[in-house]
Formats: structure tokens, C-alpha cells, sequence
């Protein structure tokens, strides 16, 4: 039985969420390593739409047990009105486990985040604003809250002290606002704390147990390859571990028992914030792209940049993270397409670079070097085998494969949990 993560090759939104979906009947855990309410997943199950942030996807499986591993950052209100929310639609989270050393997004986080923001003014990052770098920055600072410490409320009161003594200084002498007192802070988590106790568990020994016993267990990333705070475009990047290294830190289990990583690479290229996007179009043809992909957050609502499809990313994100598999998603979005450009290659300043530059100023100047393949204009989105696609989707999937340096496994054709082509099982 295996151990499969599922991550993004580009900059995130690329269908991770419908991926691990599919996997839903077939796994018995899925754990979400990385990151916290960023992250926006859409799962469409039956024409009903569900949009999950904090919790994983698997969730809404009936019998997978969903996870929150220590890896993540959790804005617990966040997580409750999650919860609500689908348990008005009838999906039970009664299953869920969340890691007692994952960290807190407190409200001094998001202050901090939206106040750094307008700060920083036109060198901004396009957080989501939702206080996920400054939680990671007190978690590596050591200043962080982490879920246990929300049980004993002496010991909270020592850390919130501790988290807001430089922050308090920041925010009234650099940045004008108000002091934000211990006493509110404490109360505002305490108040948690008992709805929270029945699900937090140890959740490495929980995995690692599982795993013993030959159980499935999926590990859904947050964010992408391009959006990782090692791996990407860094200063223009989430804070935290979206490649497949992450999912072992993220949740106590080591790489010995990881089977497989797939990547998810739309058929296209997206990008939500700020940050280099060599194939960025900013012509009709991008906003074609937003208006047929749908290509609005699911977290914040903004219209996502658009581009063609990449595959100096996609062999730098097959490295990274050693891919086995890979899912290419919303290859209906490109029906109607006389040619569709496909970058193999940079150009930068006049120098050819078949691999992603490994400076910064680099890729901040790389042009696209495109190669154009032929579209087609029959509906895909009732098929489920490669032989229902038409023979220069076909062409456009090999062409993909060859260029990306990992297989592909499955293609989606639509956003429903069926419109799916499959060609090798992820979880054999
Ligand atoms: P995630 O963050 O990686 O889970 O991706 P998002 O959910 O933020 O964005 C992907 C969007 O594409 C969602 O609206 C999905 O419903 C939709 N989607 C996923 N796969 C497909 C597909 O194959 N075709 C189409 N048309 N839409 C898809
Ligand atoms: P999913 O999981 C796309 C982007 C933000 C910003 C940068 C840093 O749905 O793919 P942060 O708030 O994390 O400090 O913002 O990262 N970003 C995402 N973009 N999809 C996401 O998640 C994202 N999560 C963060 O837009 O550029
Ligand atoms: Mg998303």
C-alpha cells in the first residue's frame, strides 16, 4: 500500500485539490504538510462546488481520515468555520486529526502581514494576506504558538509575551499602528482550546502507525514548486516547504516510505501575486485563457496572471521533487486553439538557457523560446481514455512528456471528480 504525495509543478492552482479528490475512495489518510489558509482547493462533485483551505481534500471522502500535519500553519478560526461549513453540506469532519506541534496563526500574524505589505509598497510579495509568513518567520524565529501550547495557559501567556515583545515595537514606533496586549491575544486562543483538544493528536506516530499497518495515505501539498520558499522565485514565494521534501518534514515520516510524487501541471501556466513569469501573456490570448479557465482564486478572488504552458518549470519541478508521475490538468481549456505555444527553452540577454537560471536577475530577463503545436476544436470533456482524444491532443500530451522529463499519468478534461483520462493507476 502506498505512501503518495501530490504537489504542484508550477505556481499553484493546478488542480491539486480534484487530484487528491480522486484518489478519496481508494486512501485512507490524506495529510496536508505545508502551509495554511493560502491555500485554495476546488473539488466539484456532482456540479456541487466545494472550496477547501485549510482542510485537505480527501476530506470529503467518505472513510478518509484527514490530517493537519505539523508542517502547516493553522488560523484556527479559520479552521472551525471550515468545518461548519461542511458540516452544513453533510460532510462529517469528525475524523480529523490535527498535529499538536503545528503553529498557530494568531491575529498579530495578519496585522503583521497586511502592515508589511503596505509597506513594502511596489517590492510587495501579493501575500493572501492571511499571516502566513510571519507565522513561519516566529516558527523558525522560536517565537511561535504551536497547538499544545493553547492546554496550558500559563505557558501560552509566557509565549504570546514572548511572540509580541519585538512585534509590539514594530508595529507602534515603525509602522504607526497599535500595540496589540497579550491579554486579548490569550483570551482570543483560549477560547479554542476546548473545541480544539478532541482532535489533536501525534499525528507522526499516528502516520507512521498507519503505514506499519499498510494503509494508503495521501500527502497533499499546499501552494507549488514555484511558490516554494527553497525552490522558487524567491523573494516571491509562500514561507513554506511545497516540494516533496516538505512532505516528510511536514509530517514525521521519513522519505524511505514515500512510494510515489506526482506532480500537477495545468496545460497552461497561472500565477496569483507578484514575481517573474517568463510566459506570461498580456494580450487577448491571456485574457482568453482567464475567461475559459476560470482563472479567479479560490482564496482571494483575484484574476490569476496567465501564461502557456512551461516546461523549463516542469523539468525543474520534476527534479526537485524527483516526479514519478504526472497529471496534466484542464487540457479542455485549450480546445479551439488553432496553434498552442509551449516554452522548451529561455532566453536571456541573448543567452540560451535549456534549464532554469540559477540567478535571480536571470530569470527576472528570461524571454520564452516557443515551439508551436497544433491544436484541435472537438469537445474533450467526455473523454476517458487517450484514444477518445483527439490525435493532436494526443500530440500535445507526447509532446509534453517528452519535454517535461516525468510520464504523465492522468489528464483532466473538466473540473468533475469523472472528467478525468486515465493511463496509469498513481496509487498501483
Ligand atoms: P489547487 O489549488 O491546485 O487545488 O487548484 P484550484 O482549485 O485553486 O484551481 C484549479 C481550478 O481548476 C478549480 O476551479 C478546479 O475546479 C478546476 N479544474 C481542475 N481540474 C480541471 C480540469 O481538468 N478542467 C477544468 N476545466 N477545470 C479543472
Ligand atoms: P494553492 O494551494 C496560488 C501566493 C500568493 C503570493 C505568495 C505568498 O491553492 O495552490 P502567502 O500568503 O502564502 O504568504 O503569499 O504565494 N500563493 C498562492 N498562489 N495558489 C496558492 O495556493 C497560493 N498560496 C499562496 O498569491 O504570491
Ligand atoms: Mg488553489
Amino acid at each position: 500500500m502506498p505512501a503518495v504525495v501530490v504537489l504542484g509543478t508550477q505556481w499553484g492552482d493546478e488542480g491539486k485539490g480534484k487530484a487528491t479528490d480522486q484518489l478519496g475512495s481508494r486512501i485512507d489518510y490524506v495529510v496536508k504538510f505545508n502551509g495554511g489558509n493560502n491555500a485554495g482547493h476546488t473539488v466539484v462533485i456532482d456540479g456541487e462546488k466545494y472550496a477547501l483551505h485549510l482542510l485537505p481534500s480527501g476530506i470529503l471522502s467518505p472513510g478518509v481520515t484527514p490530517v493537519i500535519g505539523n508542517g502547516v500553519v493553522i488560523d484556527i478560526s479559520v479552521l472551525f468555520e471550515e468545518i461548519d461549513a461542511l458540516e452544513a453540506r453533510g460532510v462529517s469532519a469528525e475524523r480529523l486529526l490535527v498535529s499538536s506541534a503545528a503553529h498557530v496563526i494568531a491575529p498579530y500574524h495578519r496585522t503583521v502581514d497586511k502592515v508589511t505589505e503596505r509597506f513594502l509598497g511596489k517590492r510587495k510579495i501579493g501575500t493572501t494576506g492571511r499571516g502566513i509568513g510571519p507565522a513561519y518567520a516566529d516558527k523558525i524565529n522560536r517565537v511561535g504558538i504551536r497547538i499544545q501550547d493553547l492546554f496550558d495557559e500559563k505557558i501560552l501567556r509566557q509565549k504570546v509575551e514572548g511572540a509580541l515583545d519585538q512585534k509590539n515595537h514594530l508595529l507602534v514606533k515603525v509602522y504607526n499602528r497599535r500595540a496589540i496586549t497579550v491579554d486579548e491575544t490569550v483570551e482570543d486562543l483560549l477560547g479554542y482550546a476546548e473545541r480544539l483538544r478532541p482532535y489533536v493528536a501525534d499525528t507522526p506516530l499516528v502516520l507512521n502507525q498507519a503505514l506499519d499497518a499498510g494503509r494508503t495515505l495521501v500527502f497533499e501539498a499546499g501552494q507549488a514548486t514555484m511558490l516554494d520558499v527553497d525552490h522558487g522565485t524567491y523573494p516571491f514565494v509562500t514561507s513554506s516547504s511545497a516540494t516533496a521534501g516538505g512532505a516528510c518534514t511536514g509530517s514525521g515520516v521519513g522519505p524511505t516510505r514515500i512510494d510515489r510524487v506526482v506532480g500537477v501541471a495545468k496545460a497552461y501556466t497561472t500565477r496569483v501575486g507578484e514575481g517573474p513569469y517568463p510566459t506570461e501573456l498580456f494580450d487577448e490570448d491571456g485574457e482568453w485563457l482567464r475567461q475559459t479557465g476560470g482563472e479567479f482564486g479560490t482564496t482571494t478572488g483575484r484574476p490569476r496572471r496567465t501564461g502557456w504552458y512551461d516546461a523549463v518549470v516542469a523539468r525543474y519541478s520534476s527534479r526537485i521533487n524527483g516526479l514519478t508521475d504526472l497529471v496534466v490538468t484542464k487540457l479542455d481549456v485549450l480546445t479551439g486553439r488553432d496553434k498552442i505555444p509551449v516554452a522548451v527553452a529561455y532566453d536571456v540577454d541573448g543567452r540560451r538557457f535549456d534549464e532554469m537560471p540559477d540567478d535571480q536577475s536571470d530569470y527576472h530577463h528570461a524571454k520564452p523560446v516557443y515551439e508551436y503545436l497544433d491544436g484541435w476544436t472537438e469537445d474533450i470533456s467526455g473523454a476517458r481514455e487517450l484514444s477518445d482524444l483527439p490525435v493532436n491532443a494526443q500530440r500535445y500530451l507526447t509532446h509534453l512528456e517528452e519535454i517535461s522529463g516525468c510520464r504523465i499519468s492522468a489528464v483532466g478534461v473538466g473540473p468533475g471528480r469523472e472528467a478525468t483520462v486515465a493511463i496509469h493507476d498513481l496509487l498501483g
